[in-house]
């Protein structure tokens, strides 16, 4: 019997298209799945959109459409964009569409007929960017959410109330008996430390809305986004009670199903969702395997900002330079459950090492020497050495480490011990040096040696294809192999040295990732690293074009530095640009006549006045720059930091205006 499958990501709130964040998780559960099916499960991935709640409504409002129009035209872009990523789901939920609503109220029935909802008042704080209740020790002054920052709603209407107290002790000994429930450790440990310090009753109805799912009975009321989206991951499998439908055969217990989410939306899938089934009749043993909770992205060592997202666009990467190769990069680089940065210049660097000089350079020297020494064709294998055997100790150690790796949602090191094959069946070449072995005439050596290779490149194509599927294709083809097409109940893990006859052909095409030199860097980064056109490409510390802060500047002489005019400036006027949200509009004394204009990218971080009077370091010859309706900067500030937290570079209080720097 083969085993079976179940992977998640949350779904997604189409307020935005989808952005880094999403493609992230998106990617991560696209991955599992291959790997899960290249073990020959039967596996099924499950992704979509989350469509009802008050965002969506206000949301639709802003636009002048109706809800079920506002959602219908943003979801589409999610289910067009992951296909791109090379992503495949096996189903795209909606939480508008018909099979869900179904299967939601029938949750809903089966919660309230085992008495697990009472009729109430809700009288508290919501916030409308989590869809969630808070309560007032959780805000921030002026009633501000302290993820959203943005001021929470007082609620007072009536509602239905889920008995989540009731389910205080069960969850608390349920995660005990289950250590793997919540991933990683240590937001299994806050979950718990949670739950311990006690659950009040869940409001899972609203009556001062109307986007959502009706209650059964009552439909002055529909229910509780978080109440409707949760359900997704088993109303996508089918209606409950059918005999031998996909709830039955994906859904614990006959299936391993995992939810990923990310680390801020874990105590809904963690506390709720579970709590939400028990209460419904669900057994402990058909609750969902495992919640896995990833960490955040930030951009270049900035935070992602909700309206911008940083401008990344997880589609133009992969346009730019292919899906899998940021695929790769993702889960290379994140170690998986924690916090971690999308860094461009990082991405590109890793590109041209990991992939180009390591992987790809490998899998040209190996068929440049067949084109030579085999006639293009497949050698035949002899007597192995211990050189050959060494190299065969690391393709299994790889393929044991890598595996157990996936399965515990460890990407980075998965990818980590598969490259490990790659450096090693570098060295070896050199090591076992088949031109030398040619020129002595020993042709079982270069024979060996080379179908040693091959297999070596075959257990990579094969270990890589979960995470880069496209490249593995290519690669496979030049090896002459066909492409990997799992098999339920086929087991296609690479676990033994199994080198090919000899004699077959080989196809070599050209570098899987040709090597990208400095200017085709630099114009990549042009084209990736988000601008942001209202903020002055140069001024401050130039937030928004981080990349190239990662990488070391060109050396220059000291006469290229004196060019450069720094001096001290006393800031006079401050105001904010009207329409321009980052930008403030400084006067500045130089010591000169007048004091000069200069317009900086400063509002994030600052309130205008409290700039007037500081002392700050300028650089004074700049190039004037226009920022359009009369607006010309005559110089720039010196900061460093993300642009929502800037600090001026400073100059001693004694300075005089216009003191140069030297
Ligand atoms: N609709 C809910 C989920 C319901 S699941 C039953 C929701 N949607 S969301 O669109 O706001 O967020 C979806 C996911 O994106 C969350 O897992 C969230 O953690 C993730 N991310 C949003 N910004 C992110 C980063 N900067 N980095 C990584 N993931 C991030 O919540």
């Amino acid at each position: 019997m083969p085993s079976r499958y179940y992977v998640t990501t949350p779904i997604y709130y189409v307020n935005a298209p989808p952005h880094l964040g999403t493609a992230y998780t998106t990617i991560l559960a696209d991955v599992l799945r291959r790997f899960r099916a290249l073990c020959g499960d039967e596996s099924r991935m499950l992704t979509g959109t989350d469509e009802h709640g008050a965002k969506l409504e206000a949301k639709a409002a802003e636009h002048g459409m109706t809800p079920i129009d506002f959602v219908n035209k943003m979801s589409a872009p999610f289910r067009a964009a992951w296909p791109q990523l090379n992503i495949e789901p096996d189903d795209f939920i909606r939480t508008t569409e018909p099979r869900h609503i179904k299967v939601v109220q029938d949750l809903w029935q089966k919660v309230e007929k085992n008495g697990g909802l009472y009729l109430g008042h809700y009288e508290d704080w919501y916030c409308i960017g989590c869809e969630s209740f808070k309560t007032e020790k959780e805000l921030l002054p002026g009633n501000l959410c302290p993820v959203h920052q943005t001021a929470a709603t007082k609620l007072k209407e009536e509602t239905y109330f889920f008995r989540l107290s009731d389910w205080e002790k069960p969850l608390l000994k349920f995660y005990e008996k289950n250590p793997n429930f919540i991933a990683p450790e240590s937001r299994r440990n806050e979950v718990i430390s949670f739950v311990e310090g006690g659950l009040k009753d869940l409001s899972v109805s609203r009556t001062s809305l109307t986007w959502g799912i009706p209650v059964p009975g009552n439909p002055r009321h529909v229910m509780y986004v978080w109440f409707d989206a949760l359900t997704n991951y088993i109303s996508a499998l089918g209606p409950d009670g059918a005999n031998a439908n996909d709830l039955r055969r994906f859904w614990p217990p006959s299936s391993r199903a995992v939810h990923l989410v990310g680390k801020d939306i874990l105590r809904f899938h963690a506390i709720y969702w579970p709590a939400f089934l028990l209460a419904a009749g669900y057994r402990e043993d058909e609750l969902p395997s495992q919640i896995f909770a990833h960490g955040f992205l930030t951009v270049d060592g900035e935070k992602m900002s909700k309206s911008l997202r940083n401008g990344v666009d997880p589609l133009r990467i992969a346009t730019e330079l292919g899906a899998d190769v940021l695929r790769y990069y993702l889960l290379r680089a994140i170690s998986c459950g924690q916090d971690g940065d999308f860094d461009h210049a990082a991405l590109i660097e890793r590109y041209n090492a990991d992939l180009g000089k390591n992987l790809g350079n490998l899998l040209s020297r190996v068929l440049g020497l067949c084109t030579k020494m085999t006639a293009g064709k497949t050698p035949e294998v002899g007597t192995l050495t211990e050189l050959e055997q060494s190299l065969i100790d690391t393709m299994s150690a790889s393929a044991r480490k890598a595996a157990a790796a996936f399965d515990e949602i460890a990407p980075h090191r998965a990818l980590e011990a598969i490259w490990d094959v790659s450096f090693a069946a570098n060295q070896y070449v050199d090591r076992a040096a088949p031109w030398a072995e040619a020129k002595a005439g020993r042709v079982d050596r270069v024979e060996t040696i080379l179908a040693t290779l091959l297999e070596a490149l075959r257990h990579l194509s094969v270990m890589m294809w979960p995470v880069m599927p496209k490249k593995s294709d290519e690669m496979r083809l030049q090896l002459g192999l066909s492409a990997v097409s799992p098999r339920i109940g086929d087991d296609q893990w690479p676990s033994a040295f199994e080198p090919r006859a000899g004699g077959e052909p080989l196809a070599p095409s050209g570098p899987l990732f040709p090597t990208l030199d400095k200017d085709a860097v630099h114009a990549l980064l042009e084209k990736l690293v988000p601008q942001v056109p209202e903020a002055p490409a140069a001024n401050t510390s130039d937030p928004v074009q981080p990349a190239q802060s990662a990488e070391k500047a060109a050396e220059i002489t000291y006469d290229d530095f004196t060019k450069i005019d720094l001096r001290v400036g006393i800031v006079k006027t401050a105001e904010k640009v009207p329409k321009k949200d980052k930008l403030l509009r400084l006067t500045v004394d130089l010591g000169e006549a007048e004091p000069r204009q200069i317009i900086a990218g400063l509002a994030l971080s600052f309130a205008p006045d409290a700039l007037v009077g500081q002392r700050v370091l300028v650089v004074s010859n700049l190039a004037p720059r226009d920022f359009g309706k009369g607006l010309v900067s005559h110089g720039m500030l010196l900061a460093t930091g993300p642009s929502d937290a800037l600090s001026l570079a400073s100059a001693p209080d004694n300075a005089p205006a216009g003191a140069r720097l030297k």
